[in-house]
């Protein structure tokens, strides 16, 4: 079985596919493809279609990832579709939250930066008025989220529980 990760922040062009893509290296790092797959999306539209922005590709590159895909608005139905959804911050976190008001899928969505593993962050901040050392740190915080968070899954797919 694939286990799916959903990666959400507002834009889907700075934060969300920064996790998507340092994910995906750290899956062909561990040749975990196909076990593990990820996407991102945004809780808004206003940027739906676009590539990811120039700034963050820029900060990805200093750490050699590649960002890649386009901006798609988050669905009601990614909630069933995807195993785990990870929010950036907590007003991501709320938007998901809405789309989800009986509750079913509550278990699923969580807060990224509870995966790190040596950042104290509660959240991944929003870079996108800031200067460039903001885009690093994104990048910075997401390798550490993202290698948490799948050390997790994979414990977790060997679980019975999940
Ligand atoms: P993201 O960053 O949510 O990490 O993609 C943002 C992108 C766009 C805007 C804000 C944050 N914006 O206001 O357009």
């Amino acid at each position: 079985m694939t286990t799916k990760l959903l990666f959400v922040c507002l834009g889907n062009i700075c934060r969300s596919p920064s996790a998507e893509n340092i994910m995906n290296h750290l899956i062909a790092q561990r040749q975990l493809e196909g076990e593990v797959v990820c996407d991102s999306a945004g809780t808004a539209s206003y940027h739906v279609g676009s590539p990811p922005d120039s700034r963050m590709a820029a900060a990805a590159r200093r750490r050699g990832i590649t960002l890649k895909g386009r901006a798609r608005q988050l669905q009601a139905a990614d909630l069933e579709a995807f195993d785990w959804i990870l929010a950036m911050d907590r007003d991501n976190l709320a938007g998901i939250l809405a789309l989800d008001p009986e509750g079913r899928y509550h278990d699923r969505i969580k807060l990224i930066c509870n995966f790190c593993q040596h950042h104290q962050d509660q959240e991944v901040p929003d870079p996108y008025y800031g200067g460039e050392a903001g885009f690093d740190y994104v990048i910075e915080l997401l390798m550490d989220a993202c290698d948490g968070l799948l050390t997790h899954v994979l414990e977790a797919r060997r679980s019975p529980q999940r």
